[in-house]
């Protein structure tokens, strides 16, 4: 049978001004939450999470309320500093009260099509319509261009992704060498649930993350953190040619594709530097079983792949770090699509049109997961070895004085990087297991 592609999808972000109106929708609506599409007949999916505000405006109890984490009970908005949300990422700059009191849940939509997804939208708001009680605030769509739908395969700086996705055990979902953890015989092993469920043995124990209470509302739950990133492709595709020319002396298409490979640690067909530091090999990138079969192990110096590449702070393997640290309790389950059309190939000026990827970063812990690599991985070179202020160069705050620098090469690398990408929303979001959502519209907790 063919397989029914879920490429588009709509984030609708909703304000509960009427608790007891909000809940009987979502009784309406428990029924289609999670459910895969083929099993109610719809044409669409429905996933469903909610803010600390959102749970509070539902009519969870103040004692349930307080065992939430407490970066999720501050939010995005009010964890801005400590993840690096600052100057253009700042959430006074972020859309449609991203982040705010005034968001209380994000309902996933996601489908085979734009008349699909009109559908979905229609129902869902006759529903809303009739319960009362409740707004929407803001939408955001994506697009993924790739079949499962939940990636972007190609996004819009040109690179491949995803291609590297934890594995959990227990799960049906396809793994890889080099997506797991490495064992010390060089095999690879999916990590515990509990590191992204609620409720489950994780990395150090049987139990995994012990918040919320209690255990019920919790197990099979998990937390996700909505990213709105917005990419600047003109100013990437003229950097990258303007440092091709003076790093190697012209911009031809294999030193762009040179220079873009040392910012992400792989080349834009996938295949990582760690394998093929000095050119392309499509052979490798069409290969699920090398393609992510790296470690770093030997290039402690990052002359096969930068140190502060996009992909080698993001999850650092075997690199050696300055501070002690268990890179397997730093992982995390990503959801990224497209939103907005991509610019026009080789065009080098802005045509003013938004586009950007739609990351949903899924953990049990957004403080010891996102938060932490964000941090300490993204906005900071010490972990590596590298100055403190370099960033990474994708997500960090660009501008004059900002480096990406690979020590031991025979020059420093590369200097006043712009901002390439820039945060336009951010929520952390709870989302319940079945039974909790029915205890939560039931005021059970
Ligand atoms: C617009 C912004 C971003 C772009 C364009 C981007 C792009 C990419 C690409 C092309 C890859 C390589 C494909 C793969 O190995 O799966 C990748 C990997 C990854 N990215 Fe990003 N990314 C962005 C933002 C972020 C952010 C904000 C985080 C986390 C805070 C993040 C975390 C990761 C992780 C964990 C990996 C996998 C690394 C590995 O397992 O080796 N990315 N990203």
């Amino acid at each position: 049978m063919t397989p029914i592609l879920l490429r588009y999808g709509r984030h609708i972000f909703l304000r509960f001004n009427d608790g007891a109106k909000s809940r009987a929708w979502l009784r309406n609506m428990f029924q289609r939450v999670n459910a895969r599409q083929r099993e109610h007949g719809t044409g669409f999916t429905i996933n469903i999470g909610f803010t600390h505000e959102g749970l509070k405006a539902l009519g969870l109890s103040e004692r349930a309320l307080n065992t939430f984490p407490e970066a999720f009970r501050v939010g995005a908005r009010g964890r801005a500093n400590v993840v690096g949300d600052v100057g253009p990422h700042a959430p006074e700059r972020w859309e449609g009260g991203l982040g705010g009191p005034d968001i209380h849940a994000m309902v996933l939509v996601r489908t085979d099509s734009d008349k699909g997804r009109e559908e979905a939208t229609r129902i869902l708001q006759e529903e809303m319509g009739s319960a009362g009680g409740l707004e929407v605030r803001f939408i955001q769509d994506t697009m993924a261009t790739n079949e499962s739908g939940i990636g972007s395969e190609g996004e819009h700086f040109g690179f491949a992704d995803p291609i590297s996705q934890p594995p959990i055990e227990g799960a049906d979902t396809p793994s890889y060498p080099g997506d797991g953890v490495l064992e010390r015989d060089g095999t690879w092993r999916p990590l515990k649930p509990g590191e992204f469920l609620l409720g489950y043995e994780d990395e150090v124990g049987p139990g995994g993350t012990q918040m919320p209470e209690p255990f019920e509302l919790r197990v099979n739950g998990t937390f996700v953190v909505f990213r709105k990133l917005y990419q600047d492709v003109a100013v990437f595709r003229r950097y990258l040619a303007t440092a091709a020319r003076s790093l190697y002396g012209s911009d031809d298409q294999h030193n762009r594709d040179l220079v873009a490979a040392k910012i992400m640690g792989r080349w834009p067909s996938g295949c990582p530097l760690d394998l093929s530091p000095d050119k392309d090999d499509p052979a490798i990138a069409a290969d699920p079983d090398r393609r992510n079969n790296f470690t770093y192990e030997g290039d402690d110096e990052g002359l096969r792949c930068p140190l502060g590449s996009h992909l080698r702070r993001s999850n650092p393997r075997a690199t050696p770090l300055k501070r002690a640290t268990a890179v397997r309790r730093h992982r995390l389950l990503r959801r990224g699509v497209e939103y907005g059309p991509h610019l026009k190939d080789d065009a080098l000026d802005d045509d003013g049109v938004d586009r950007g990827l739609i990351n949903l970063f899924i953990q049990a812990d957004i403080e010891r997961q996102f938060e932490f690599v964000q941090a300490e991985w993204m906005k900071g070179g010490e972990f590596l070895g590298l100055d403190p202020s370099e960033q990474d160069p994708i997500n960090g705050v660009g501008g004059e004085g900002s480096q990406m620098s690979v020590p031991g090469a025979k020059r420093p690398f590369l200097f006043d990087l712009p901002t390439f990408v820039t945060v336009k929303g951010g929520e952390y979001l709870f989302v319940p297991g079945l039974n909790a959502l029915r205890g939560i519209i039931d005021q059970k907790y």
